[in-house]
């Protein structure tokens, strides 16, 4: 098949994992016969240091043109002054609403490799395999707000709207179809109007999913239970900053930040994946970044929008058998355990694909 993919490196370890993700596409255009053509436009820090504008017009352009959007990471130190009016993250937000990505995907998964590597005991995190359904483009991200005014007071609105609820659910709700067939929606309905609004809008879209069984949580609540019985969730939908919360504490039972990929998604099948984690300035140009989070979205970009299921199995399992194998970035190995670095990783990951 042909296909364009708009990748924006942005800041940080971004552009290094995003060169290392290029290469494992390569592979897979050679092995599956593919012809994808790759184009290229900034975000973030970057760019407001080259034009003023972290999303520019040229950007938004080249991901129009795009069948897919692959996106590595913003932000850093450079650019985080909380009082700065033109921020790394702006360029985030405007994307996903300008796209209408209105559904963000995170599964969460445990990898038996890295079981004794987790926070948590090993065996609460046995057979844990969750899929976080995010809100994107509403809630309180986009409600109304005032900065700081003169009497020393700042806002923001949390405004969720029934249509907005209803397709994320649908969203939410099929993927517990064709998974385990559970879904647990997340809000805070004993305080918030606009939660009472989700759960009741939740419940009435549940209608259509007789074979699904609907569970209701405050968010608080599923904090805990995230900790306590992880392997007991399967679909989890919340609203747009409960979801953000909920699935950097998600991540913990993956062992590391590094390993969880995402997915936008709009009404159409185009949509925008990038790795759950961010910039780390810390560790930016030296070889130290976890790539997974980054393949693994590349995986998910060639399932959801490009409808290649094999080509992303293949990724996902030379994935699994390079940990199986042993081998471990920094932020996943422990004390006295043999390092890779990110070139290293995914030398093994492409052998794996092309073994
Ligand atoms: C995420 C990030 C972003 C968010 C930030 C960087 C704006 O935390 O994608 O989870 O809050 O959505
Ligand atoms: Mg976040």
């Amino acid at each position: 098949m042909k296909a364009t993919i708009a990748t924006l490196p942005g800041d940080g370890i971004g552009p290094e994992v995003m060169v290392e993700t290029l290469r494992v596409l390569d592979v897979i255009a050679d092995k599956f016969g593919h012809d994808f053509t790759i184009t290229e436009g900034l975000i973030g820090g970057i760019a407001i240091d080259e034009t003023g504008n972290p999303l520019p017009d040229e950007t938004i352009a080249t991901c129009e043109q795009a069948d897919a959007i692959l996106l590595a990471a913003v932000g850093g130190p450079k650019w985080s002054d909380p009082m700065a009016s033109v921020r790394p993250e702006q360029g985030l937000l405007k994307i996903r609403q300008h796209f209408g990505l209105f559904a963000n995907l995170r599964p969460v998964k445990t990898y038996p490799a890295l079981a004794s590597h987790a926070p948590l005991r090993a065996d609460l995190l046995e057979g844990v395999d969750i899929l976080i359904v995010r809100e994107l483009t509403g809630g309180v991200y986009f409600g109304q707000r005032e900065e700081m005014n003169d009497e020393g007071s700042a806002y923001d609105t949390m405004i969720y709207s029934r249509p907005e609820v209803e397709r994320v659910a649908h969203v939410a709700f099929r993927a517990a179809q064709k998974r385990g067939g559970k879904l647990t929606s997340v809000d805070k309905a004993n305080v918030l109007a606009s939660m009472r609004l989700w759960r009741k809008t939740v419940v009435e879209v549940a209608e259509d999913y007789e074979d699904v069984e609907l569970d209701h949580l405050l968010v608080d609540a599923c904090t805990m239970h995230l900790l306590t019985r992880p392997a007991s969730f399967d679909v989890i939908v919340a609203g747009n900053m409960f979801g953000d919360i909920l699935s950097d504490e998600a991540s913990v039972l993956a062992g590391s930040l590094g390993m969880l990929p995402s997915a936008s998604l709009g009404s159409e099948r185009f949509g925008l994946y990038e790795p759950v984690h961010g910039s780390a300035p810390d560790i930016a140009g030296q070889g130290k970044a976890n790539p997974i989070g980054m393949f693994l979205s590349l995986a998910m970009l060639l399932r959801y929008s490009l409808e290649l299921e094999a080509e992303a199995v293949a990724i996902e399992e030379a994935v699994d058998a390079v940990l199986a194998d042993g081998l471990r970035t920094a932020d996943i190995a422990r004390k006295g355990e043999d390092v890779a670095t990110t070139g290293q990783f995914t030398q093994a990951v492409i052998a794996k694909l092309s073994a």
